[in-house]
């Protein structure tokens, strides 16, 4: 009886001591998937406490002994998901991460999870091909509005149990699967870039199921009969066929600009009615002045106290503070921030970039600061500077930042048409709409009088340092502003190992390690360049050889009509030759390589306007020529 007891016993603990085992291994599993990204203390995931009932987002099974479901739906996480962390769960059946800022691959230890059955990673930044397993027991596999490229994987025929496939709004190539899956009752593979005919077992879902892939063709779409053109989807800034395919620095580039071309790009239009909104939203509040001054205090008490006591509380108010700076409303905090839907807009020398909407609608770019190496007071010190600065039309302006310990922000407008780049080599081919001649030249102006605004305040004593295409942002009408002013100053990044200015950077900053206003005037003429060309600041010549674009046009002009140097776009605009000719001359004197022969970014201003002037008026006088020949 009683080593029946004792036996009984020792089964019961080894038992526990099983479960315990499980699930401590499911808990370390957690641990390092949380401590692999940024979570913003939104996680209360700590090793001391119960997985099963404190952990937020976690569900057990009924004994206790397994993670069942994941489920952290727009938790602000930022970063990627390591492999041999959630994969690890294997009895894991529901994983959501939807709405995050996760980037990188998924893991393929995740896709095959055995137990998984609904996996909602949608609305994150996820990149690369999708991994070629997935769970056969897959339910619902949603990686919809993400960036992964590569082709439908056919792992995904074989899951028979599928029920619902979203994969919209990514960048996969290639035909569609034949995928007979019986239980499949919805799928939208709409915007990517998928081509060839749709397989008949797929030809019962609508067509909104397909639309966005302009090479894909057969019922519910329009019939396959016109063979689909052969032309790259993005057709590089020059001949890229005429370039060795061991450029990969370069065709990254294209990718890259092409990436923000499209969100750019798609955005665009939506946003611009938003950015309107916002703005009659924004000076009506403005406008009202002193009389406001009541609803100023309630937004200013939003700050000192945290909203969400449950999920801050343990903070403080100050460590969650965004600083404002003047003139901007302070109608958000750092926890709308962490919680809106955010994407990412782009990785520079200082950070990755994110596009965030707010809960109630308005957008901003939030920047995450890397290895900033000031302390708190000299960063606040470069943050109240570079508020005053923004105070110009052509100057990005900062609506606020952040400092902590682990974490740096600077929040900025959100700016609808993108960057002077993008607009430049962006989604080239069809469907594009070439910017015009005056248009490229009134952006340049007004990067330019940016310039001279940062150059003339304090005694000429500040220089931008990273002038290039991607960093002049360009609004509704074209208006042009230059961002990124004085951030590089709060960085750890030596001069010469900065990948991101090879093209624009003056050759005299990679002996000196300084950066002048010479330095910036250098920069400026490469910009000016590239919109003339429409070719990138580094361009591949013959086998090896990278050429910059100063070089690569001497190149060109010694050995050739100088026509040639000019990008082809701007040859349907008619009577601008001159004009460019001139451009071009004033270009090549800002990327003089005695930084003494250069101009100031001043005569640089009053060069091109005078060109301007020159030729607006006789230019205009054989349009309407050619108008007038039209009529007749
Ligand atoms: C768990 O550990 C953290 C520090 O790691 C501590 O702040 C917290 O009070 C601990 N909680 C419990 C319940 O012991
Ligand atoms: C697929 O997704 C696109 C983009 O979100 C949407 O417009 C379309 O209606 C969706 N199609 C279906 C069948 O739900
Ligand atoms: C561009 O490519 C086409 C076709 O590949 C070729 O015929 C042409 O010579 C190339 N042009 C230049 C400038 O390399």
């Amino acid at each position: 009886m009683c080593s029946l007891l004792s036996f009984l016993f020792l089964l019961l603990c080894v038992h526990a001591l099983v479960i315990d085992a499980d699930l401590n291994s499911d808990k370390q599993a957690l641990l390092a998937f949380a401590a692999a990204l940024h979570h913003g203390h939104r996680l209360n995931w700590e090793a001391n406490t119960s997985v099963c009932s404190s952990w937020i987002g976690v569900k057990c099974t009924a004994d206790q002994s397994h993670v069942l479901a994941v489920r952290l739906p727009a938790k602000g996480l930022f970063g990627s998901i390591a492999t041999n962390t959630l994969g690890k769960l294997d009895s894991l059946q529901v994983l959501s991460l939807r709405s995050n800022l996760l980037i990188g691959n998924l893991p393929a230890d995740i896709s095959s999870l055995p137990s998984l059955r609904y996996l909602y990673l949608q609305q994150n930044k996820l990149t690369g091909n999708l991994p070629a397993l997935f769970s056969s027991g897959l339910i619902v596999l949603d990686l919809s509005y993400n960036s992964f490229t590569g082709k439908i994987s056919v792992g995904i025929q074989k899951l028979d149990r599928l029920s619902v496939l979203n994969m919209q709004k990514n960048s996969l190539i290639g035909p569609i699967p034949d995928l007979k899956l019986s239980k499949l009752k919805h799928l939208n593979l709409s915007y990517n870039n998928l081509d060839g005919s749709i397989p008949s077992s797929l030809q019962k879902f609508p067509t909104l199921s397909f639309t966005g892939n302009s090479l894909l063709c057969g019922p519910p779409l329009l019939q396959c009969s016109v063979v689909p053109s052969p032309s790259p989807i993005f057709p590089p800034v020059s001949n890229l066929s005429a370039f060795p395919p061991k450029h990969k620095h370069f065709a990254k580039k294209i990718g890259s600009w092409a990436v923000i071309a499209t969100i750019a790009g798609g955005l665009a239009g939506f946003l611009m009615l938003i950015m309107l909104l916002l703005l009659c939203i924004f000076k009506k509040k403005g406008g009202k002045g002193g009389g406001a001054s009541k609803e100023k205090s309630s937004y200013a008490g939003k700050n000192v106290k945290p909203k969400d006591e449950s999920t801050s509380g343990v903070q403080g108010a100050e460590k969650n503070k965004l600083t404002f700076f003047e003139g901007f409303l302070d109608n958000f905090d750092l926890e709308d921030l962490l919680r809106a839907s955010a994407e990412v807009l782009g990785k520079g020398s200082c950070g990755t970039s994110y596009k965030a909407v707010l809960e109630d609608g308005t957008m901003v770019v939030v920047k995450r600061l890397k290895e900033v190496i000031s302390g708190k007071r000299e960063f606040e010190q470069q943050m109240e500077i570079i508020g005053r600065l923004g105070k110009h039309p052509n100057v990005a302006a900062l609506r606020a930042y952040y400092y902590s310990k682990d974490e740096k922000l600077v929040v900025s407008d959100f700016v609808p048409n993108g960057s002077f780049s993008a607009l430049l080599h962006g989604n080239r081919g069809s469907g594009r709409t070439p910017l015009d001649w005056d248009t490229r030249v009134k952006i340049s102006l007004e990067a330019a009088h940016g310039i001279k605004h940062i150059h003339s305040e304090s005694n000429g004593k500040f220089v931008h340092g990273n002038i290039k295409s991607s960093n002049v942002l360009v609004g509704r009408n074209y208006e042009a502003c230059v961002s990124d002013f004085g951030l590089s100053s709060l960085m750890n990044f030596p001069v010469t190992r900065s990948r991101i200015m090879v093209g624009y950077r003056a050759p005299e900053v990679v002996e000196t390690r300084k950066f002048t206003q010479k330095s910036d005037v250098y920069s400026f003429g490469v910009m000016l360049l590239e919109m003339l060309t429409g070719k990138s600041p580094l361009q591949s010549a013959r086998q090896d050889e990278i050429l910059d674009l100063p070089r690569w046009v001497q190149s060109v002009v010694r050995e050739e009509w100088t026509s040639e140097v000019f990008d082809a776009e701007l040859m349907r605009f008619p009577n601008i030759e001159e004009e460019m000719v001139q451009m071009l001359q004033i270009a090549m004197s800002c990327v003089a390589r005695n930084p003494d022969q250069r101009p100031n970014i001043n005569e640089v201003i009053n060069l091109i306007e005078e060109i301007r002037q020159s030729n607006s008026g006789n230019r205009s006088a054989s349009e309407e020529k050619i108008e007038d020949r039209r009529q007749r």
